[in-house]
């Protein structure tokens, strides 16, 4: 198989002598995805960072690497270097200020821009032409080659891949995976050039999403805005000539890797202390200065937490070029800040603000060791956190995992404590409801939780994602 996404899972950098070396990437499509290309001895094509110098060698992973690409050869890696102009116009721009507020459900913060689009369009191309380098020593007579494109960068790299393929008679399949909600109709057609999109996604066999509302929306952007015939029952868009599949195929994690890194992990929270854990990227989707205010109204209203609880929130550093991510720093810098001082006491703190990265092993002790799991998204495709962290809850008895119903996670896992991260006191009284939940309903709720994600892991998501896809035949009619 051939993957293909926006950033590779590790980032070039040069380190204190000069030397180049692999900055593990964070962010749940990496996470769920490098593990797959390893085990199937994968070729991944991607952005390979500002720092790298092109065409020179790229650099093998450390002997004390621990991250899941570790096992990943840089003969398998194909880099794709963007200019600083065509990174600030494709990735800032068109990506991160357009695509991901709109198809965040957050329009207002969202740029329409003429040049972001061609930038995108250009982009989209150049990742096209280096994934069919790759092609020409990979395809083979007997066995179709998966071709697997990640993501809302790459919306339109399907089509040029597709004709190089049909070109040098390739047997391929085209597969889409996009790992961030698909919206409404409402807001899509806000985006001048939908049409492109959808057209572009359609170049696929298949479109995969986390879950069944973000599938029914995008056929419904494909029937209202090219007009083309779909079944919404089987979930089927007929486009130029074939038929594509779209299918809810909800993400998992590698959960007894998790489970392992528990198991070695360090203890670094005290065992008589209740912590409530955040882990986010540092984004205005994840809902942090709610998730603040909604901690800091906990203080008012049960004084009796004061001095007993702590909230651990991890803010790892995400899109710094762009200025709605400087704003939310330094609004949470200052909303830390001021809950701190208003209740810090001599010998205690409500709040651990960590803004950088965390290793997955520290990572890890920190879920096993918090009491609560508190993943309050405004809107998020899926959200691997709330799932690591129930992989993790391996002491007895189990912590409790908060999620927000606007995330995919909020759809699938059903036991843990639904909240509305808009509204602040229902927010306050789940997270009171958590810290004072019995330890029976506890174990019952993460035994429930564990269960699913142990069944529904990474491996069983990539061979759902390889079932579907063969569930087409060679002609491209469906097999139903
Ligand atoms: N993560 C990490 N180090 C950190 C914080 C997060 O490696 O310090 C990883 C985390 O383990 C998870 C991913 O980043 O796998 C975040 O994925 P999620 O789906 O929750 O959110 P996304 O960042 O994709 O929006
Ligand atoms: C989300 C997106 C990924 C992206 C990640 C980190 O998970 O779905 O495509 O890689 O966030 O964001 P970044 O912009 O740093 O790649």
């Amino acid at each position: 198989m051939i993957v293909i996404s926006n950033r590779l899972p590790f980032v070039i950098q040069k380190d204190d002598k000069g030397s180049t070396i692999r900055k593990h990437s964070a962010g749940g499509l990496v996470t769920a995805v490098a593990p797959v290309v390893v085990e199937h001895n994968g070729k991944w094509v991607g952005w390979p960072g500002p720092d790298y110098d092109f065409g020179a060698p790229l650099p093998e992973s450390s002997p004390d690497d621990t991250t899941p690409t570790a096992g990943l050869k840089s003969s398998n890696v194909i880099p794709v270097p963007l200019s600083p102009n065509l990174y600030q116009s494709y990735y800032n721009g068109c990506c991160n200020e357009t695509f991901w507020p709109l198809f965040h459900s957050m329009p207002d913060r969202a740029v329409f821009s003429a040049d972001y689009w061609e930038a995108y369009v250009e982009a989209n191309l150049l990742f096209a032409k280096n994934t069919i380098k790759g092609l020409d020593d990979m395809c083979t007579d007997d066995e179709p080659t998966l071709v697997w494109i990640h993501d809302y960068h790459l919306m339109l790299a399907a089509h040029a891949i597709r004709e190089y393929a049909a070109k040098k008679q390739y047997k391929i399949k085209l597969g889409f995976f996009l790992h961030i909600p698909f919206p409404s109709w409402d807001l899509f057609r806000l985006f001048p050039w939908a049409d492109e999109i959808l057209q572009g996604m359609l170049a696929c066999d298949l479109v995969g999403m986390h879950i069944h509302d973000y599938c029914i929306n995008f056929i419904d952007c494909c029937n209202r805005r090219l007009g083309t015939r779909v079944d919404s029952k089987d979930m089927l868009v007929e486009h130029g000539g074939r038929y594509v599949r779209v299918a809810p195929l909800p993400i998992g994690i590698p959960f007894s890797r998790f489970v392992s890194l528990a198991k070695e992990a360090k203890r670094t929270i005290p065992e008589d202390k209740k912590v409530v854990l955040g882990v986010d990227r540092l984004d205005y989707t994840k809902g942090l200065p709610q998730r603040l205010k909604a901690f800091e109204l906990l203080l008012v209203k049960h004084p009796e937490y004061i001095e007993k609880i702590e909230l651990l929130q991890i803010a790892v550093p995400s899109r710094t070029d762009v200025k709605e991510y400087m704003e939310l720093k330094e609004q949470m810098d200052q909303l830390v800040g001021c809950i701190n001082g208003r209740f810090s006491t001599a010998t205690w703190s409500p709040i651990r603000y960590i803004y950088g990265t965390i290793g997955q092993q520290e990572l890890a002790g920190f879920y096993r060791d918090a009491a609560i799991c508190f993943v309050t998204p405004l809107r998020d495709g899926m959200n691997l956190v709330a799932k690591e962290f129930v992989a993790c809850q391996i002491n007895s008895p189990p912590g409790v995992l908060i999620v927000s119903p606007f995330a995919g996670a909020g759809q699938n896992m059903l036991e843990a404590l639904l909240c509305n991260p808009y509204e602040l006191t229902e927010t306050m009284d789940t997270l009171h409801r958590a810290l004072t939940m019995p330890e029976d309903e506890r174990t019952l709720r993460m035994n429930y939780l564990r269960k699913r994600e142990q069944n529904q892991d990474v491996n069983f998501w990539m061979k759902s994602f390889l079932k579907a896809i063969g569930r087409l035949s060679e002609e491209g009619s469906p097999v139903v």
